[in-house]
């Protein structure tokens, strides 16, 4: 049986392990901020974040590897949260969960130094230039992500798109920050880190389709 947007939306809303923040303006709200590992995952284990996690393939593989972590995908796409959240739920992974909310405020969301690590998988390239202050490494972005990592946090980047990649690597170098790893072709380069062969629903479509899958890896302090 197929199951409608409406109903993944009235299902994500029942998933215990799903927070939606889309309300912004919402005075004394009870945000998490400063309380994840305690008061979230009941637990003092260090928090990676997916960003624009679609289904969260990442979020997903790395609970399943690492129980001693704990896993947040973010994206505001409710339906695509679904179906990650549905996996989680249906093998018991008790070290993930997934926020719906647009990343432009997750700053109000976590802490200082609250998050230890960050993946952001194949994030919408925003391709026209009035639009690149979306893109989820510019500077906006990477000043929220700045505080709430603490120093030498380190940043894992994918996508399949060579200008946002460049885009990307310069955006940090002007931020201040340093690469510490670059990969421009990682299919054909093999490297040897096996978190860099999973693969998310857009990057199966992109390898299927020839496009060059490039991975770096930053810090911003
Ligand atoms: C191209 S999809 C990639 C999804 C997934 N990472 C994958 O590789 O299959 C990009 C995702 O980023 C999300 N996104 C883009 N900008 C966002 C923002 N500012 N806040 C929250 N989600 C955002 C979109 O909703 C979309 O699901």
């Amino acid at each position: 049986m197929t199951i409608n947007k409406l109903e993944r939306f009235e299902d994500i809303a029942a998933f215990s392990h799903v927070l939606e923040y889309t309300d912004y303006q919402q005075k004394g709200a009870d945000k998490p901020t400063g309380r994840w590992r305690e008061n979230i995952f009941g637990n003092s284990n260090p928090i990676t974040l997916e960003l624009a996690c679609g289904t969260g393939a990442y979020t997903l593989e790395l609970a399943r590897r690492h129980p001693k972590r704990n896993y947040i995908g973010i994206d505001i796409k409710g339906a695509r949260i679904w179906k990650g959240a549905k996996k989680a739920k249906e093998e018991n992974l008790k070290n993930v969960r997934f926020i719906r909310m647009f990343i432009d405020h997750l700053d109000e969301y976590f802490a200082r130094d609250e998050v230890n690590e960050i993946w952001i998988t194949f994030a919408d390239p925003f391709p026209r230039a009035g639009d690149r202050k979306k893109r989820l490494t510019s500077p906006k972005f990477l000043k929220q992500y700045k505080h709430i990592l603490p120093p030498g946090g380190a940043i894992h980047f994918k996508t399949d798109d060579t200008p946002f990649f460049n885009y990307t690597c310069r955006s940090v170098e002007k931020f201040g920050g340093s690469i510490t790893k670059k990969i421009t072709n990682v299919y054909a380069e093999k490297p040897n880190d096996e978190l860099l062969f999973i693969q998310t629903a857009y990057e199966k479509r992109h390898i299927e389709s020839g496009k060059t899958i490039s991975y770096c890896k930053f810090m911003l302090s």
